[in-house]
Formats: structure tokens, C-alpha cells, sequence
């Protein structure tokens, strides 16, 4: 990592990281899953960039490993996020490495099951066409994915005292306005909405704040691939644009932080104006 001469900004493996010269995170433990690539990846990015050490978790091995290859901020461990068992021993680790967490993310998701596979869309929104399969398998990563996360995160974040800590979980204008999309996302993201309420209200006199950005179209592998159907989604944004995922970190991040000490139970609505 370098400091860039021209601009106020920081490199962080491949990608500059513009940012002010804050180092919030300094001497600061964070979690970020689904960090191999997308709006996880940026996170981790933006954190290292303000001085955090962060364990990237993702299901994909190789992905995650040339990602963060030459980063030595950055600990990779291959987990699937919806098996308790691979979850609890991610933490395990941070915990025998660290002994605290200060910031977890949980940016890990998926839109439909994969082999649902219109390219557009990622499978038909015809409720009759959604089997078993695919319903639980959208459930189990983005919401059950996500509380195994959460729980396993909270005592350790105990560990960092009264300072307390942040939780940021990744839900999607999806879940709040009314796009025809396959039925157990918008279910999946609706239920990290909930969550992320009750676990505020419970941990807030701890110090420790859960709180959920729901973005809307951020330039990822996850778009829909047809550019005509992805113009016409943004259209309806009184914003109508596609952000790149350094702009959706940039939220994320500034809710784990001190700054953001006051705010907790909110969804963060980071979506050019789609829902309001
Ligand atoms: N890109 C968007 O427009 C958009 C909009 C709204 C919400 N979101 C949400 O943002 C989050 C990040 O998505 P993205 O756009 O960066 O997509 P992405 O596909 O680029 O990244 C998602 C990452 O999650 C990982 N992942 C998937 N299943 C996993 C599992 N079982 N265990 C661990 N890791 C797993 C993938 O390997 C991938 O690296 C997701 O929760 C997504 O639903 C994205």
C-alpha cells in the first residue's frame, strides 16, 4: 500500500482508494464477507485504505485469493456463509488472532439460485416457477447467511469493551419498492431488514449498532446483464444512474464508524432517491 503523491487517496492492491486521508479504522478488527468481488470487495477496500485489518470471507477460493493477494492487511478465508459450522469457525479464528471485532459487513448475496439461469434476470419472477430448492437456497445465503454472520459477531464485538461496535447488513431496494422481481430475494432482504431492527433494539444500551443499506443498481456482476432492461430499471430512479461500488462503500463504511455512533435500526437507504 502507498500513498498516491497526486491526489488525496490510498492504493489498496489494484484499485485506488479515494478518500480524504481519514484513517478512522486504525488499530480497528473488521469482518467483510462476500469480499471477493463487488460492493464487499469495495468495503474492504475503503477499510484497509483508513487503516483497518479485515478478514475477507467468500465462498469463492480462488476469487478471494487473487483478490486480496499482496494485501497483507487482509486475511482471506473461504466460507460459505450459509453453513453455521464453516461460520462459527471463520470467528473462531478473529477471535484467537485478535480477541475483538470492532465492524462486520455482510455483503455476501446472491439474486436467484444459479441455476435459474436467464442471463436478464436471473430466472423468471413467475412464482410458479421458484422451486423448493431455489427458494431456500435465496433464503439460506442472504438471510439465514446473514444471521450467522450477526450472531457469531456479537460477542466477540463484546470483546472491544465498552467502545461497542457496528454492523452493517447489505439488503436491496428490491425489498422496499415494487420491482417484478423472483420472490425469495426481495423475501431474503426483507428479512435482513427485520433483523437488523430487532438486533438494534436489543444491543443499542451495549453500544453496539446494526444498521442496513439497501442499495438499488451498483456495478457489479449481479446487474442484469441486459443493458436495456438495466437503463429501464434505473429510469425510474429520480437519481437514474448505476453507481459504482466505491460509492456504495462509502455509506457502509461511514456507518462503522465513530461518526455514525448515534444512528442504529436504520435502513440506509442508498439509492438515488428510489425509495424516499
Ligand atoms: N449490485 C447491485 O445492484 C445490488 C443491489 C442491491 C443489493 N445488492 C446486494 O449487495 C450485496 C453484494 O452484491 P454485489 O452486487 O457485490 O454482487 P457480487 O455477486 O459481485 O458479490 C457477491 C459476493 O457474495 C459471494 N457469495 C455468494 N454466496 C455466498 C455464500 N454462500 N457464502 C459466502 N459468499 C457468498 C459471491 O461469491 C460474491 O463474491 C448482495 O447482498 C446483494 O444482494 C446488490
Amino acid at each position: 500500500m502507498s500513498q498516491d503523491q497526486q491526489g488525496a487517496g490510498v492504493q489498496v492492491g489494484g484499485t485506488f482508494v479515494v478518500t480524504d486521508g481519514a484513517r478512522r479504522f486504525e488499530d480497528r478488527v473488521a469482518v467483510v464477507t462476500g469480499a471477493a468481488r463487488g460492493i464487499g470487495q469495495a468495503v474492504v477496500e475503503r477499510l484497509v485504505a483508513e487503516g483497518a485489518t479485515v478478514y475477507a470471507l467468500d465462498l469463492r477460493q480462488a476469487q478471494l485469493e487473487e483478490t486480496w493477494a499482496g494485501v497483507p492487511q487482509v486475511t482471506s478465508i473461504a466460507v460459505d456463509v450459509g453453513d453455521s459450522a464453516q461460520v462459527r469457525a471463520a470467528f473462531d479464528r478473529v477471535r484467537a488472532e485478535h480477541g475483538r471485532l470492532d465492524a462486520l459487513v455482510t455483503a455476501a448475496g446472491i439474486s436467484d439460485a444459479p441455476w435459474r439461469s436467464d442471463p436478464a434476470i436471473g430466472g423468471s419472477p413467475e412464482p410458479e416457477t421458484i422451486d423448493d430448492e431455489a427458494w431456500d437456497m435465496v433464503i439460506r445465503i442472504n438471510l439465514t447467511g446473514t444471521f450467522y454472520c450477526v450472531r457469531s459477531a456479537v460477542p466477540l464485538i463484546r470483546e472491544a469493551g465498552e467502545r461497542g461496535g457496528a454492523i452493517v447488513t447489505i439488503s436491496s431496494v428490491g425489498a422496499l419498492a415494487p420491482y417484478p422481481l423472483p420472490a425469495a430475494y426481495p423475501a431474503s432482504k426483507a428479512g435482513v431488514l427485520g433483523m437488523t431492527r430487532a438486533i438494534a433494539a436489543l444491543l443499542g444500551k451495549e453500544n453496539i449498532r446494526i444498521n442496513a443499506v439497501a442499495p438499488a443498481a451498483t456495478r457489479t456482476e449481479m446487474l442484469p446483464k441486459d443493458e436495456e432492461l438495466l437503463a429501464a430499471m434505473v429510469a425510474l430512479q429520480p437519481i437514474p444512474r448505476v453507481v459504482p461500488t466505491s460509492e456504495m462503500a462509502a455509506t457502509i463504511v461511514y456507518l462503522c464508524t465513530q461518526e455514525a455512533q448515534f444512528i442504529t435500526g436504520q435502513t440506509v437507504n442508498v439509492n438515488g432517491g428510489m425509495v424516499m
